[in-house]
């Protein structure tokens, strides 16, 4: 348990003693600096609860808690409220031992596994600006939920089977009708045949393919039945879909480890359908679905329910599945492998009705056992500074690698070639453009709308990521500068710019808890921030390395320390390499 935590729970259980009953007790950071370093403001809730004068009831609680020794200055001011500091002692021994051992500025949770389903890159289709969001948010929730004690597995869920691969495979015929892959008398091994098409053929292919099957009836019709082929596994068919994968894949792992996002489980809709005919069977013994045009749906909506809530539509009359479907058959699979307490869906605000569909079916056909939470966890638009969403110049949706290298641009304008390493120099403009790109996503709560700005946000001075990189770049230097002096104990805490760090330290436990349950990195992003923005006035005061207080000094040297890491911590959860130099 943090050791705020702690102290918490003792305040809690002092006015619990004194016969108060309080459903929850937190240290509320006070307005009023001059006032306090926390303020208590239970004592109006309790005044009514017990029918008392909350003075009287914050006098009691007063006088209990001048025994503490970890609190100092405590007053009551108002009508009930009570102000309190921290000691200095317990302030320096807060930070000797989180600076020893991190864990102690953190509140771990109760064991749980969760999937975490994000990312959702669509094989031979660019990943665009909008998978952007979901595999920023939905690495940031995993590394959160992992450093607060969850299990976490991670699944890349690849949209690899539906209408659209079916356009592919048809535009591909249509190119080179006489791949083996398309002749039914062909015997062969497919493996042997060279395939003429690259990632970037196949990025091209799917948009021309879907432009065809818009105006021409009898294209759209060829790709259905292509579509309902690859499904059913057919020999040719199935094997060119085999190809297209590797390849596309192979570059959607590329820009995946650029953005250091990593996945546990390279998962896809097509691994679901295994599941299917099991699905199918569990709905049918449930006796939720139903027949409405030769297709088979489930109606979700419920009796009162006035918005529109449209039936899903499990089985289509041609016999191909849905994207519904298949996201029902994953749930299944999910329970069968790994039996999960939570699944968490990372994906645009503009899925809501489908996932809102899904969850509504896999209760009504208890799918999953109900104490499983099912959640989805949307996102709003990133746009361009013109405030519409990112465009190439012909004006079509911009691709993710495009974006990237538009901001490596500015990154390349930015860094000091004379510190970095001649062969570092690609590595760092990229962990930097990445934390300029990831950094700024995080700043709103993640349903809102945001503008990313290339050059605003490239900027090493504000509240961007090359600055929080910068800052914790100079303080490493700092603690290597200083490696020949004394680094072990906190000893003196100097002015009020140096209790403002120690202080905004022991919010961490607090900040980490509340992202963790908006699922919103927003929290991380401020207090990152906050401590670096704390951090440089602290620099900017003070002369470390020329200090003659030799216990000041030292002092200083831990309290960077303590700084430093905190920030490797959260850069860490934001996914957020730190470079050498820059
Ligand atoms: N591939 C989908 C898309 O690009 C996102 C997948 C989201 N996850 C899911 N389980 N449906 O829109």
């Amino acid at each position: 348990m943090s050791i705020i935590k702690e102290l918490e729970n003792d305040i809690k259980r002092i006015i619990d003693d004194l016969g108060y009953q309080l459903d929850s007790f937190t240290l509320e950071v006070s307005k009023r600096k001059d006032l306090g370093d926390y303020q208590i403001n239970d004592c109006m809730n309790l005044a009514k609860k017990y029918s008392k004068n909350p003075r009287v009831i914050a006098e009691e609680i007063k006088e209990e808690l001048e025994k503490d020794n970890r609190l100092k200055d405590i007053n009551i001011a108002g009508p009930g409220f009570i102000n309190i500091s921290l000691s200095d002692n317990f302030l320096l021994k807060t930070i000797n031992s989180i600076n020893s051992d991190i864990d102690k500025n953190i509140d771990q949770k109760e064991y749980k596994k969760i999937i975490i389903d994000y990312g959702g890159a669509n094989v031979s289709k660019a990943l665009h600006v909008g998978h952007l969001r979901s595999a920023n948010l939905g690495e940031s929730l995993k590394r959160l939920a992992k450093r607060l004690g969850y299990e976490v597995i991670s699944d890349a869920h690849l949209g690899d089977y539906g209408r659209p691969l079916g356009l592919v495979i048809l535009e591909i015929k249509k190119m080179y009708p006489t791949l083996p892959y398309f002749d039914e008398a062909y015997t062969g091994d497919y493996s042997e045949i060279a395939l003429p098409i690259t990632n970037s053929d196949l990025e091209k292919i799917y948009p021309v393919a879907s432009t065809k099957a818009k105006e021409d009836e009898k294209y759209l019709e060829e790709a259905r039945i292509i579509t309902t082929k690859l499904q059913n596994h057919e020999r040719g068919i199935y094997d060119l879909w085999k190809r297209i994968m590797d390849i596309s894949k192979k570059e959607i792992k590329e820009v995946y480890d650029s953005l250091n996002v990593y996945y546990d489980l390279w998962e896809g809709e097509s691994d679901a359908s295994d599941y299917i005919p099991e699905l199918l069977e569990i709905i049918k013994e449930k006796n939720v679905a139903k027949q409405s045009e030769g297709a088979t749906i489930i109606e979700v909506k419920e009796e009162d329910e006035t918005s529109p809530m449209p039936p899903l539509l499990l089985v289509k009359s041609n016999g191909s599945v849905s994207y519904e479907t298949t996201d029902l058959a994953t749930i299944l699979e999910r329970k069968k492998k790994f039996n999960p307490d939570e699944i968490w869906y990372c994906a645009d605000g503009r899925q809501q009705l489908h996932f809102e569909q899904v969850f509504r079916a896999t209760r009504k056909a208890n799918l999953i056992d109900d104490d499983v939470k099912l959640e989805y966890i949307g996102f709003g638009t990133m746009n361009s500074p013109d405030g519409k969403p990112f465009k190439t110049r012909d004006g079509g949706v911009m691709p993710l690698n495009s974006l990237i290298e538009l901001v490596k641009e500015e990154t390349r304008k930015r860094i000091n070639y004379d510190i970095v390493k001649e062969d570092k120099v690609e590595e760092t403009i990229n962990d930097i453009a990445v934390a300029t790109i990831k950094y700024a996503d995080f700043i709103p709560y993640r349903t809102t709308d945001y503008i990313f700005n290339p050059e605003k946000f490239s900027d090493v001075e504000g509240k961007t990521g090359p600055y929080l990189l910068y800052s914790t770049i100079r303080m490493k230097s700092l603690l290597e500068k200083g490696k020949e002096y004394k680094q072990d104990n906190y000893i003196k805490i100097n002015n009020d710019t140096d209790r403002d760090i120690v202080l905004e330290l022991l919010e961490l436990p607090n900040i980490l808890t509340k992202s963790l349950e908006s699922k919103s990195l927003n929290e991380v992003a401020d207090y990152i921030y906050s401590l670096t923005n704390k951090y440089n006035k602290f620099y900017a005061e003070n002369k470390v390395l020329l200090e003659n207080d030799k216990d000041l000094q030292e002092s200083w040297l831990v309290l960077t320390n303590t700084v430093y890491n905190t920030n490797l911590l959260l850069l860490d959860i934001l996914g957020l390499k730190v470079p050498e130099k820059m």
